[in-house]
């Protein structure tokens, strides 16, 4: 009896064998939700940001966040993370008494989950997390900015830090360095690895060259 069943299922599993029609929908079904996921969850509000300007989310590690702390060790102000995911650079530095502390994201899903965060931590009232095209945000009150961002952002991301920023500031860039300056300090290893640049000794070297040359090859 058991046997006939079986035998039954296998040759109705033999008969619905699948054939390129269905696995060119299998395709286009997995596509589509991927694509679904990428521009609803990963990348919503990025529609009006140049391709190349888009950076998809991907957090820092606990390492990484270490790393970063450790470089602004000493340091006090302001501190703005531009592209700031689920919050967790701000919600440390908070920790670390940074002072107005502000995250800069686009994605409108991400600062939801930074302010849960920072709810979460009770430090909501110690940080802000506000959506906003970190290409638009005036930096010019910031005495600490972090960044963990792609190559491409990094080069293009030069000029407007090197215009905006205070003398006394200083930079601090996680897993990528920027292409074209030199770092004063660095901490970690490998992918954890985080710079840090001062922009007084960033104009100073740069004062007698062509900035613009410098900062947008
Ligand atoms: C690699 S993630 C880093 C997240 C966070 N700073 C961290 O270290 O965990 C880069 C973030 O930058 C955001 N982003 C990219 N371009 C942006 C822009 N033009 N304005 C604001 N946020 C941006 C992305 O949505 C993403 O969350």
């Amino acid at each position: 009896m058991e046997d006939d069943i079986q035998e039954e299922m296998l040759s109705e599993f033999r008969e619905r064998r699948v054939g390129g029609w269905q696995i060119l929908q299998l395709a286009a079904g997995t596509g589509l939700a991927v694509y679904a996921v990428w521009a609803g969850i990963l990348m919503p509000g990025f529609r009006r940001v140049p391709l190349k300007l888009q950076v998809p989310y991907m957090p820092a590690s606990r390492a990484q966040v270490c790393n970063v702390m450790t470089l602004l060790k000493g340091r006090s102000g302001g501190i703005a993370d531009l592209g700031s995911g689920d919050g967790r650079i701000v919600l440390e530095a908070c920790r670390q008494g940074f002072s107005p502390a502000v995250g800069y994201e686009l994605n409108p899903w991400l600062v939801r989950l930074a302010r849960f965060h920072a709810w979460r931590a009770g430090l909501h009232r110690r940080v802000s997390y506000q959506r906003e095209d970190l290409w638009k945000v005036d930096l010019s009150t910031y005495k600490n900015v972090t960044v963990f961002l792609a190559p491409s952002v990094l080069s293009l991301l030069q000029k407007k830090l090197l215009a905006e920023l205070p003398e006394d500031a200083l930079i601090v860039a996680g897993r990528f360095p920027f292409p074209d300056w030199t770092a004063c300090k660095l901490e970690g290893e490998g992918a954890d690895r985080a710079w840090a640049y001062r922009i007084q000794e960033l104009r100073r070297r740069y004062q007698s060259q062509d900035t613009k040359s410098l900062v947008l090859n």
